[in-house]
């Protein structure tokens, strides 16, 4: 028998063969552009941290939507910066009925009524120690007293539905919190919203340029007692369970690609869709090493998209999210 029989490249030989075998894409309408908005009007600051990616003022806010949408992105997630010297121990800039997310929402479902606009529910842009839910007055660690953060959560959830949000998605950690937003938008007559539960969110490093962005990091201790802890992975699948339980329609792994095991492991265990946060740090990493002339951006970024599509991921939020809708 001559050797070899199998020989894989047969497939490999032509970009249409190739394409023709191809067992993962990534679409447009799989990704999900995070954006951040604060007052004022004409405002497009670029982070520092993160190339490409700005604060923008409502009216910016509406314009890089549209212009993503006519890239073909097809959904945005909003983070909030509050007006300066409006924070305060309970988060109360975040879920005013009139708060900058609130305001935006309602300005993107009137101007881009085309696209998909969901929101992030936590607290930590919004208090003036930077925790993610509230503390006792004696806190030293950032241990964030569970139940009293979930009504404040909740009410945040709330008022994004209220002003038009089309999807809210909770990135706290808190125990219970799926449920209990659950419960209140169901009350409130908000049974279609459905809920992305951040709910392998690891305590991660990666979210550094993020913190810069938004403004939200922690002033003392840090989110170890509520973020997961990097190493487990079985730990994640009870998170999920759970937060399928109180009702999540979409469960959510972040960071991506440093947790593609997670990623992969969910797919293979739950029948509900998936999604992955490429976070700042991902992001930033690609792009510096880009401007550094170290590697080819544009084949990172898609190579990047693939790999968590690959292990498991419907949705992808992603920086990324228009130079790849462009290119793809
Ligand atoms: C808020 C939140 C964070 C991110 C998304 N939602 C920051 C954090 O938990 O500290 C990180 C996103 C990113 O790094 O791109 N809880
Ligand atoms: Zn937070």
């Amino acid at each position: 028998m001559p050797f070899p029989i199998h020989r894989p490249r047969r497939l490999r030989g032509s970009a249409i063969i190739r394409s023709m075998v191809r067992e993962t894409h990534v679409r447009p309408e799989h990704l999900m552009y995070p954006l951040f908005v604060q007052p004022g009007t004409g405002v497009r600051n670029e982070i520092p941290s993160m190339p490409n990616q700005f604060r923008l003022s409502i009216d910016e806010l509406v314009a890089e939507t549209q212009a993503a949408f006519e890239d073909g992105v097809r959904s945005v997630i909003l983070f909030g910066i509050p007006p300066d010297g409006s924070k305060d121990a309970v988060g109360t800039p975040g879920w005013i009925e009139d708060g900058i997310v609130q305001e935006a929402v309602r300005a993107l479902k009137r101007e881009v009524p085309g696209v998909l606009v969901a929101t992030d529910v936590c607290l930590c842009e919004y208090t003036d120690h930077g925790h993610c839910g509230v503390l006792r007055a004696d806190d030293v660690v950032g241990h964030v007293v569970n139940d009293e953060s979930l009504e404040l959560l909740a009410a945040e959830a709330l008022s994004h539905a209220r002003a038009g949000a089309d999807m809210v998605a909770p990135s706290d950690m808190m125990d219970g919190r799926v449920g209990v937003i659950r419960e209140v938008l169901d009350e409130e007559g908000f049974t279609d919203v459905p809920l992305m539960a951040y709910s392998a969110k690891y305590a991660s490093a990666y979210y550094g340029p993020f913190r810069d962005a938004a403004d939200s990091a922690p002033q003392h201790g840090d989110r170890r007692t509520y973020q997961m802890d990097p190493p487990n992975a079985r730990e994640a699948m009870t998170e999920m369970e759970l937060d399928l339980d109180e009702g999540a329609d979409i469960l959510m792994v972040k960071p991506a690609m440093p947790y593609l095991d997670i990623l992969a492991r969910a797919r293979e265990r739950f029948d509900v869709p998936l999604a992955a946060y490429q976070v700042s740090g991902e992001y930033s990493m690609i792009c510096a090493a880009e401007q550094r002339g170290w590697i080819d951006g544009d084949r990172v970024m898609l190579e990047s998209l693939t790999s968590i599509r690959r292990a498991g991921a419907d949705i992808i939020l992603t920086y990324f999210a228009r130079r790849a809708a462009r290119l793809l």
